[in-house]
């Protein structure tokens, strides 16, 4: 059969996983968009630790990062690199650190190979930059080591030597000046290791950070404790499969540079973001060419507002990305667990809170995906006596990060497939943050209880999940516009050929500005398509890809609220932005406690053009958790996610044989 021999071929094909761990001379094979290697994290500390920096005090490391190239400079490289010039030269290597010391935010740019300092700035504005893992581990001691925690615990009968504080991003409620601060609430251990189901309420303490103190301290009422037997949760092996080697396996890793079927990207590592995918191009065989789509991706921030007002509660609106970091959140992938037997994994690097390397050990796994599925498929029927069926299986490429920020994790896939297609999503799972109270049965409930109740003494409070996505899309080059293409329902005129009275036409508009181009999706039957208008197809169609939207959710808070005005951006799913070096973080680059007054909101305030422009897509994806008993004491996961699809990019289907 002509149809299983295809399939024979496919698998056939030479195994080639190729991992090359180290170069000669970084411009010999880096990409200019690598991220900070080891040595580099190393170089940047000592040039910092060897300047003026050493004089002052408290000199803590908050953000260590590439300094990104101009992108010209990285496309022209790119153009260079894969005509295989032989002298290529490489754009500027430089980081961007962002250090505290004398109690103020200096941001520093370092030349990594001139060695030296270039720009040095101290930061003015409001909100601070991510905290680091050692502010959270000091506040969480001090706290265990105060006095009035530990009467009231003992008040509690409770022993302090099984209470856990994980202290928390303190947000923004109108203050005009504002401090480092922490929340650190506290939680019991004893009989399980889920404390984030036992929390020990009716605590305030909050601690500055700068000083280590603490500065408030509150112990307002007492609740019984959630027992220990309903917190705990063991795996089953309900449902486990054994897997076997894929031997098809057809990625090539050079670096941080992919290759695999038809498309060609660099895959990056930062706290901030956590996986960083840039410069895709997919290869049309009809041109024997690579085409661009995609320059920069990734998880720009996440905003996880809880809705208890209470005192003990109200502050609970999380922009993880800023305040904390992805890449900083990032757990080692476990094989068999969260990446398949067939699985290629990457290291990730980043400075600590004194400039040292941190090593993330299988931070990123990149898999080929065959789950059964048809990339496309049909039956000919309509031919006498050939019933016969073609089809390809759907192969695709899966590059994958776990971020475990606290309670939940978040599973971030990018996932590649031969048809040009991009499907970008989020799998939640984890422990949900929960309330203990004196209710053991909703029948008690008769006031606001802010969540549900998902077991005795255990309110599981409402909450959203947001993740907005930086997308500098490229289609087939940098010069882009917006069109929606509205769907419209017509009435049919000329009734004498045709008994219809309606039917649906498409209505192409252009996006001229930033603010017709910001939309709130669900509303109307839309697609959203990126548009190089300066390209057509052969019969004149404008090449494009279209961004094809998850389940519309946007934050339901209102407007004047501070959480709302710190993450302004929510008001609406989808923005788009001319392309600007500085603008990469939604919620702003210093989120910790920021006050609204930076950050994508503000910045598409200025109305700049963006048609037939290098644009930028900021899209989020998001869910409102009401908690059910399933999701308690650990949730199934639950998945959202968007794809970006070829629409009149190439010819025709591209899968198939040219
Ligand atoms: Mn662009
Ligand atoms: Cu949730």
């Amino acid at each position: 059969m002509k149809f299983s021999m295809e399939f024979i071929k496919v698998l056939a094909l030479p195994i080639v996983v190729i991992v090359f761990l180290f170069c000669f001379t970084r411009s010999q094979c880096h990409h200019p968009l690598d991220p900070l290697s080891p040595s580099e994290i190393n170089k940047i500390r000592v040039i910092i630790q060897k300047s003026h920096f050493s004089s002052l005090s408290n000199l803590t490391f908050h953000f260590v990062d590439l300094e990104e190239p101009k992108k010209e400079d990285v496309l022209h490289w790119m153009s260079l690199h894969k005509h295989k010039h032989k002298h290529v030269v490489s754009p500027y290597r430089r980081a961007r650190v962002v250090v505290r010391a004398n109690s103020e935010t200096y941001e520093v740019v370092v030349d990594l190979s001139t060695r030296a300092i270039i720009s040095e700035n101290v930061y003015t504005g409001h909100g601070y930059p991510p905290i680091t893992l050692d502010d959270i581990i000091q506040s969480s001691r001090l706290t265990l080591r105060n006095h009035q925690l530990q009467d009231s615990i003992l008040r509690r009968g409770l022993n302090i030597s099984e209470v856990s504080c994980i202290p928390q991003p303190a947000g923004w409620f109108g203050e005009l000046k504002t401090r480092r601060v922490l929340n650190v609430p506290c939680f019991y251990r004893r009989g399980t290791t889920n404390f984030w189901a036992r929390p020990i309420e009716g605590i305030t303490t909050l601690v500055d950070v700068e000083s280590m103190k603490i500065i408030k301290y509150i112990d307002r009422f007492r609740v019984p404790l959630p027992k220990a037997e309903s917190a705990i949760f063991e795996s089953s092996s309900q449902g486990s499969v054994t897997c076997n080697d894929s031997d098809t396996s057809r990625i090539i890793i050079k670096g941080n540079e992919v290759k695999w079927a038809n498309w060609d990207f660099h895959v990056g590592f930062n706290t901030r973001a956590g996986t960083i995918v840039s410069t895709a191009s997919i290869f049309d065989t009809t041109i024997k060419k690579y085409r661009r789509v995609l320059y920069r991706g990734h998880v720009s921030e996440t905003f996880v507002p809880y809705m208890d007002p209470t005192f003990e509660w109200y502050y609970r609106t999380f922009m993880d990305i800023g305040e904390f970091g992805f890449g900083r959140s990032a757990s080692s992938l476990v094989p068999l667990l969260d990446c398949p037997s067939n699985a290629v994994y990457m290291v990730g690097y980043m400075a600590d809170s004194e400039g040292g390397v941190v090593q993330v050990p299988n931070a990123i796994c990149i898999f080929e995906r065959y789950v059964g599925d048809a990339a496309w498929r049909h039956t000919e029927n309509g031919v006498p006596g050939n019933t016969k069926s073609k089809g390809q299986q759907e192969v695709n490429l899966v590059v994958r990060m776990v971020a475990t920020v606290g309670n939940y994790d978040y599973t971030l896939d990018w996932e590649f497939k031969q048809s040009g297609a991009i499907k970008v999503g989020v799998s939640l799972t984890g422990v949900m943050e929960t309330k203990a109270v004196k209710y053991t049965n909703d029948n008690q409930i008769t006031e606001d209880a802010y969540g549900t109740l998902v077991a005795e003494n255990t309110i599981a409070v409402n909450h959203d999940h947001f993740l907005t996505y930086y997308l500098d899309v490229d289609v087939d080059g940098t010069d882009n516009s917006f069109i929606k293409s509205k769907l419209i329902t017509t009435t049919v005129k000329e009734r004498k050929v045709s008994p219809r009275k309606s039917y649906w036409k498409v209505v192409k508009e252009t996006m001229k500005a930033e603010s017709e181009a910001k939309t709130n999706l669900g509303q109307e039957p839309v697609e959203l398509l990126i548009v190089n208008s300066n390209k057509k197809t052969k019969v004149g169609n404008d090449v494009s890809y279209r961004l094809i939207p998850s389940r519309p959710a946007m934050s339901l808070l209102s407007d004047d609220d501070y959480p709302q005005r710190r993450a302004a951006y929510m008001k609406y799913q989808l923005w788009v932005t001319p392309y600007n070096k500085s603008e990469r973080w939604a919620g702003g680059f210093y989120t910790d406690r920021s006050h609204g007054d930076d950050g994508l909101a503000i910045w598409s305030l200025r109305n700049r053009t963006i048609k037939n422009k290098d644009i930028v897509f900021w899209y989020t994806v998001g869910l409102h958790h009401v908690p059910c008993q399933e999701d308690f004491p650990v949730m199934p996961s639950i998945y959202e996610g968007f794809e970006l699809r070829p629409t009149n990019f190439f010819q025709r289907n591209p899968l198939l044989k040219q």
